[in-house]
């Protein structure tokens, strides 16, 4: 099974991206392939009509949607940011749709510097997957204080928090087997209601 990590900070060198780098190790246990998509490294421009016709700037995207394609599992990381996702994990949700994500199961991460980070996940949550279907799992982390908890070596220092982590990297590849002929089953006979009601 194949694992794709989105860290939705575009900020360089970011906390999200640690932790990104934290799960990856706990994931390893599970699927067989695990990458890290860090998207102030993409860089992706903000969506525009480009997308549909396959313009000059979107050429980097094709990969990465192939990537998504490929994978049987995600992990969403967003920092809070005055209270939001950020503009970068809103914009690459916007850029994917049914024929990468639906019927595959999403860990929602949190990061805060403080004592926050939920926020993001519930914005999520409520609209985050209306067109492309991916399934956000019922159980999310979220790294509070995130610069004290994971180390240089991308290890968590807190050990609740960690066992936790661990428990819901498994949850997601359960979740991974158990849907896995879902996305080939239904991506075409959902076409016809793909935009929601
Ligand atoms: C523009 C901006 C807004 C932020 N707003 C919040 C916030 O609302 N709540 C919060 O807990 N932290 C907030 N932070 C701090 C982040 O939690 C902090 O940057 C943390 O390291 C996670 O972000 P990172 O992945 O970009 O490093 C904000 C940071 C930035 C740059």
């Amino acid at each position: 099974m194949k694992l794709t990590i989105v860290s939705g900070s575009q900020r360089a060198k970011s906390q999200s991206l640690n932790v990104a780098k934290y799960l990856a190790k706990l994931a390893n246990t599970h699927f067989t392939e695990v990458d890290v998509l860090d998207l102030y490294e993409l860089n992706l421009p903000f969506w525009n009509e480009g997308v549909w016709q396959g313009g000059e700037e979107w050429k980097q995207w094709t990969p990465i949607a192939e990537k998504l394609k490929q994978s049987d599992a995600f992990v969403f990381i967003s920092p809070e940011w005055h209270g939001m996702a950020t503009p970068a994990l809103k914009n690459f949700l916007l850029l994917t749709k049914d024929d990468e994500l639906a019927h595959k199961p999403a860990l929602l991460v949190g990061t805060s510097a403080s004592v926050n980070g939920v926020y993001p996940i519930s914005e999520l949550k409520v609209s985050g997957n209306k067109n492309n279907h991916v399934c956000f799992i019922p159980d999310h982390l979220i790294f509070r204080n995130v610069q004290d908890i994971i180390d240089e070596n991308f290890d968590c220092q807190n050990e609740s928090l960690h066992e936790r982590s661990v428990y819901t990297v498994a949850l997601l590849a359960g979740y991974a087997r158990a849907l896995a002929p879902l996305h080939g089953d239904m991506l075409a006979a959902g076409k016809p209601f793909r935009f929601g009601m």
